[in-house]
């Protein structure tokens, strides 16, 4: 474990937790923000729903899963209820997406990416400046988009410093799957392992909870269920409360477990096993360094965009944070990360 050696001196673990603290009042979505998605989306829906009567448009990513800043780009979602049609003819329904958009005025189509794994139109909604994209029956993104809100809604920790890693390791320039870094998606899932393998563990493992007395939800062949009734989690989870330690150790032990302890040549990062899991078990060894088993689809390697090369410039990026956050922080220090902020 690495919750206890982490006792950073006092007045350091309060600096680190006053930044990470400001910065999440900062850059938190609050209702506000989150309103003005939903009139965006209902701004979408009337004329998609015209096409696609019995479909369901929906918000995912992090306007809903707990990490979600302000400026956050809309993952949205367009559900068919006929899902055998959309699968044989998901570039059909996105060009009528696309073609859609092009009508709104309020919206300016970016971008069609046509040849990706999901392929998504991509726009920016002109009066609030912010940016969207819009997916086909990614029915995996919005589940796992819930599951993700699960875990942040179980301790306040989670997500401020949820935010503060996001946001250093974009100040860091590398989180952004669109510049061969890492996505939000992958790093979130790395804090979460982080916080489930703790010797007092802050997150339990919501797939395995009540496993025995909850039946499978299957889709397309992958098992969806996980215990989301966090409100009564003391009664399933014998870990609960037991986790005691600051915002600032707990900052610090998640730099040191991914520059130190983890071991990325032969192990995958995983959110829904408490066992490690080796790359070799997987066959994954060809795969990236950074390997990040996605937790309902868990063939797909969220990391497998990634080099070795830009694995390794996120590696020694972490690195650096902790040599960084594990210096004396000094109150000159904290001025310049406000500076930041
Ligand atoms: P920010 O937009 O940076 O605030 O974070 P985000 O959580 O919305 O992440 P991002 O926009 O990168 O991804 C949106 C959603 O896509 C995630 O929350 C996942 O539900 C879903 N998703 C599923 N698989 C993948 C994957 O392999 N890569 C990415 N990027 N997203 C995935
Ligand atoms: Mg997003």
């Amino acid at each position: 474990g690495t919750s206890t050696d982490n006792n950073v001196d006092f007045s350091s673990a309060r600096v680190i937790q006053e930044v990470m603290e400001k910065n999440y009042d900062l850059e938190a979505l609050k209702d506000r923000d989150f309103n003005i998605r939903m009139d965006i989306l209902s701004k979408l829906k009337e004329p998609l729903l015209q096409i696609y009567p019995d479909a369901a448009l929906e918000l995912f990513g992090s306007s809903v899963n707990g990490f979600g800043t302000h400026y956050s780009d809309i993952d949205m979602c367009l559900l068919l209820d006929d899902e055998d049609y959309r699968r044989n003819n998901t570039l059909a329904v996105m060009s009528k997406v696309q073609k859609t958009l092009f009508r709104l005025r309020e919206f300016q189509v970016v971008y069609f990416v046509r040849h990706a794994r999901i392929p998504i139109v991509k726009f920016r909604h002109i009066p609030s400046n912010l940016d969207g994209d819009i997916s086909s029956c990614n029915t995996f993104a919005v589940r796992n988009s819930l599951m993700l809100r699960s875990y942040a809604d179980i301790d306040p920790r989670v997500k401020i410093i949820g935010l503060f890693w996001k946001r250093m390791l974009k100040i860091c320039d590398v989180s952004c799957a669109a510049k061969s870094g890492l996505s939000s998606y992958g790093f979130s899932l790395m804090l979460i392992h982080y916080f489930q393998q703790l010797e007092h563990p802050v997150l339990p493992i919501l797939q395995q909870l009540q496993q025995q007395t909850r039946s499978a939800i299957m889709f397309d062949g992958w098992d969806l269920q996980y215990f989301g009734d966090v409100n009564n989690l003391k009664d399933v989870w014998e870990g609960y409360g037991q986790n005691r330690s600051s915002l600032g150790e707990l900052w610090l032990g998640l730099l040191r477990y991914y520059s130190e302890v983890f071991d990325f040549e032969s192990h995958v990062i995983s959110i829904r096993e408490s066992r490690p899991i080796t790359k070799l078990s997987k066959f994954w060894i060809s795969n990236s360094l950074i390997s990040i088993e996605d937790p309902f689809l868990f063939g797909h390697n969220v990391g497998s965009c990634l080099s070795r090369k830009n694995s390794i410039r996120i590696l020694n990026t972490i690195r650096k944070l902790r040599d960084v956050f594990m210096s004396q922080v000094d109150s000159a220090v904290l001025e310049t990360y406000k500076d930041w902020l």
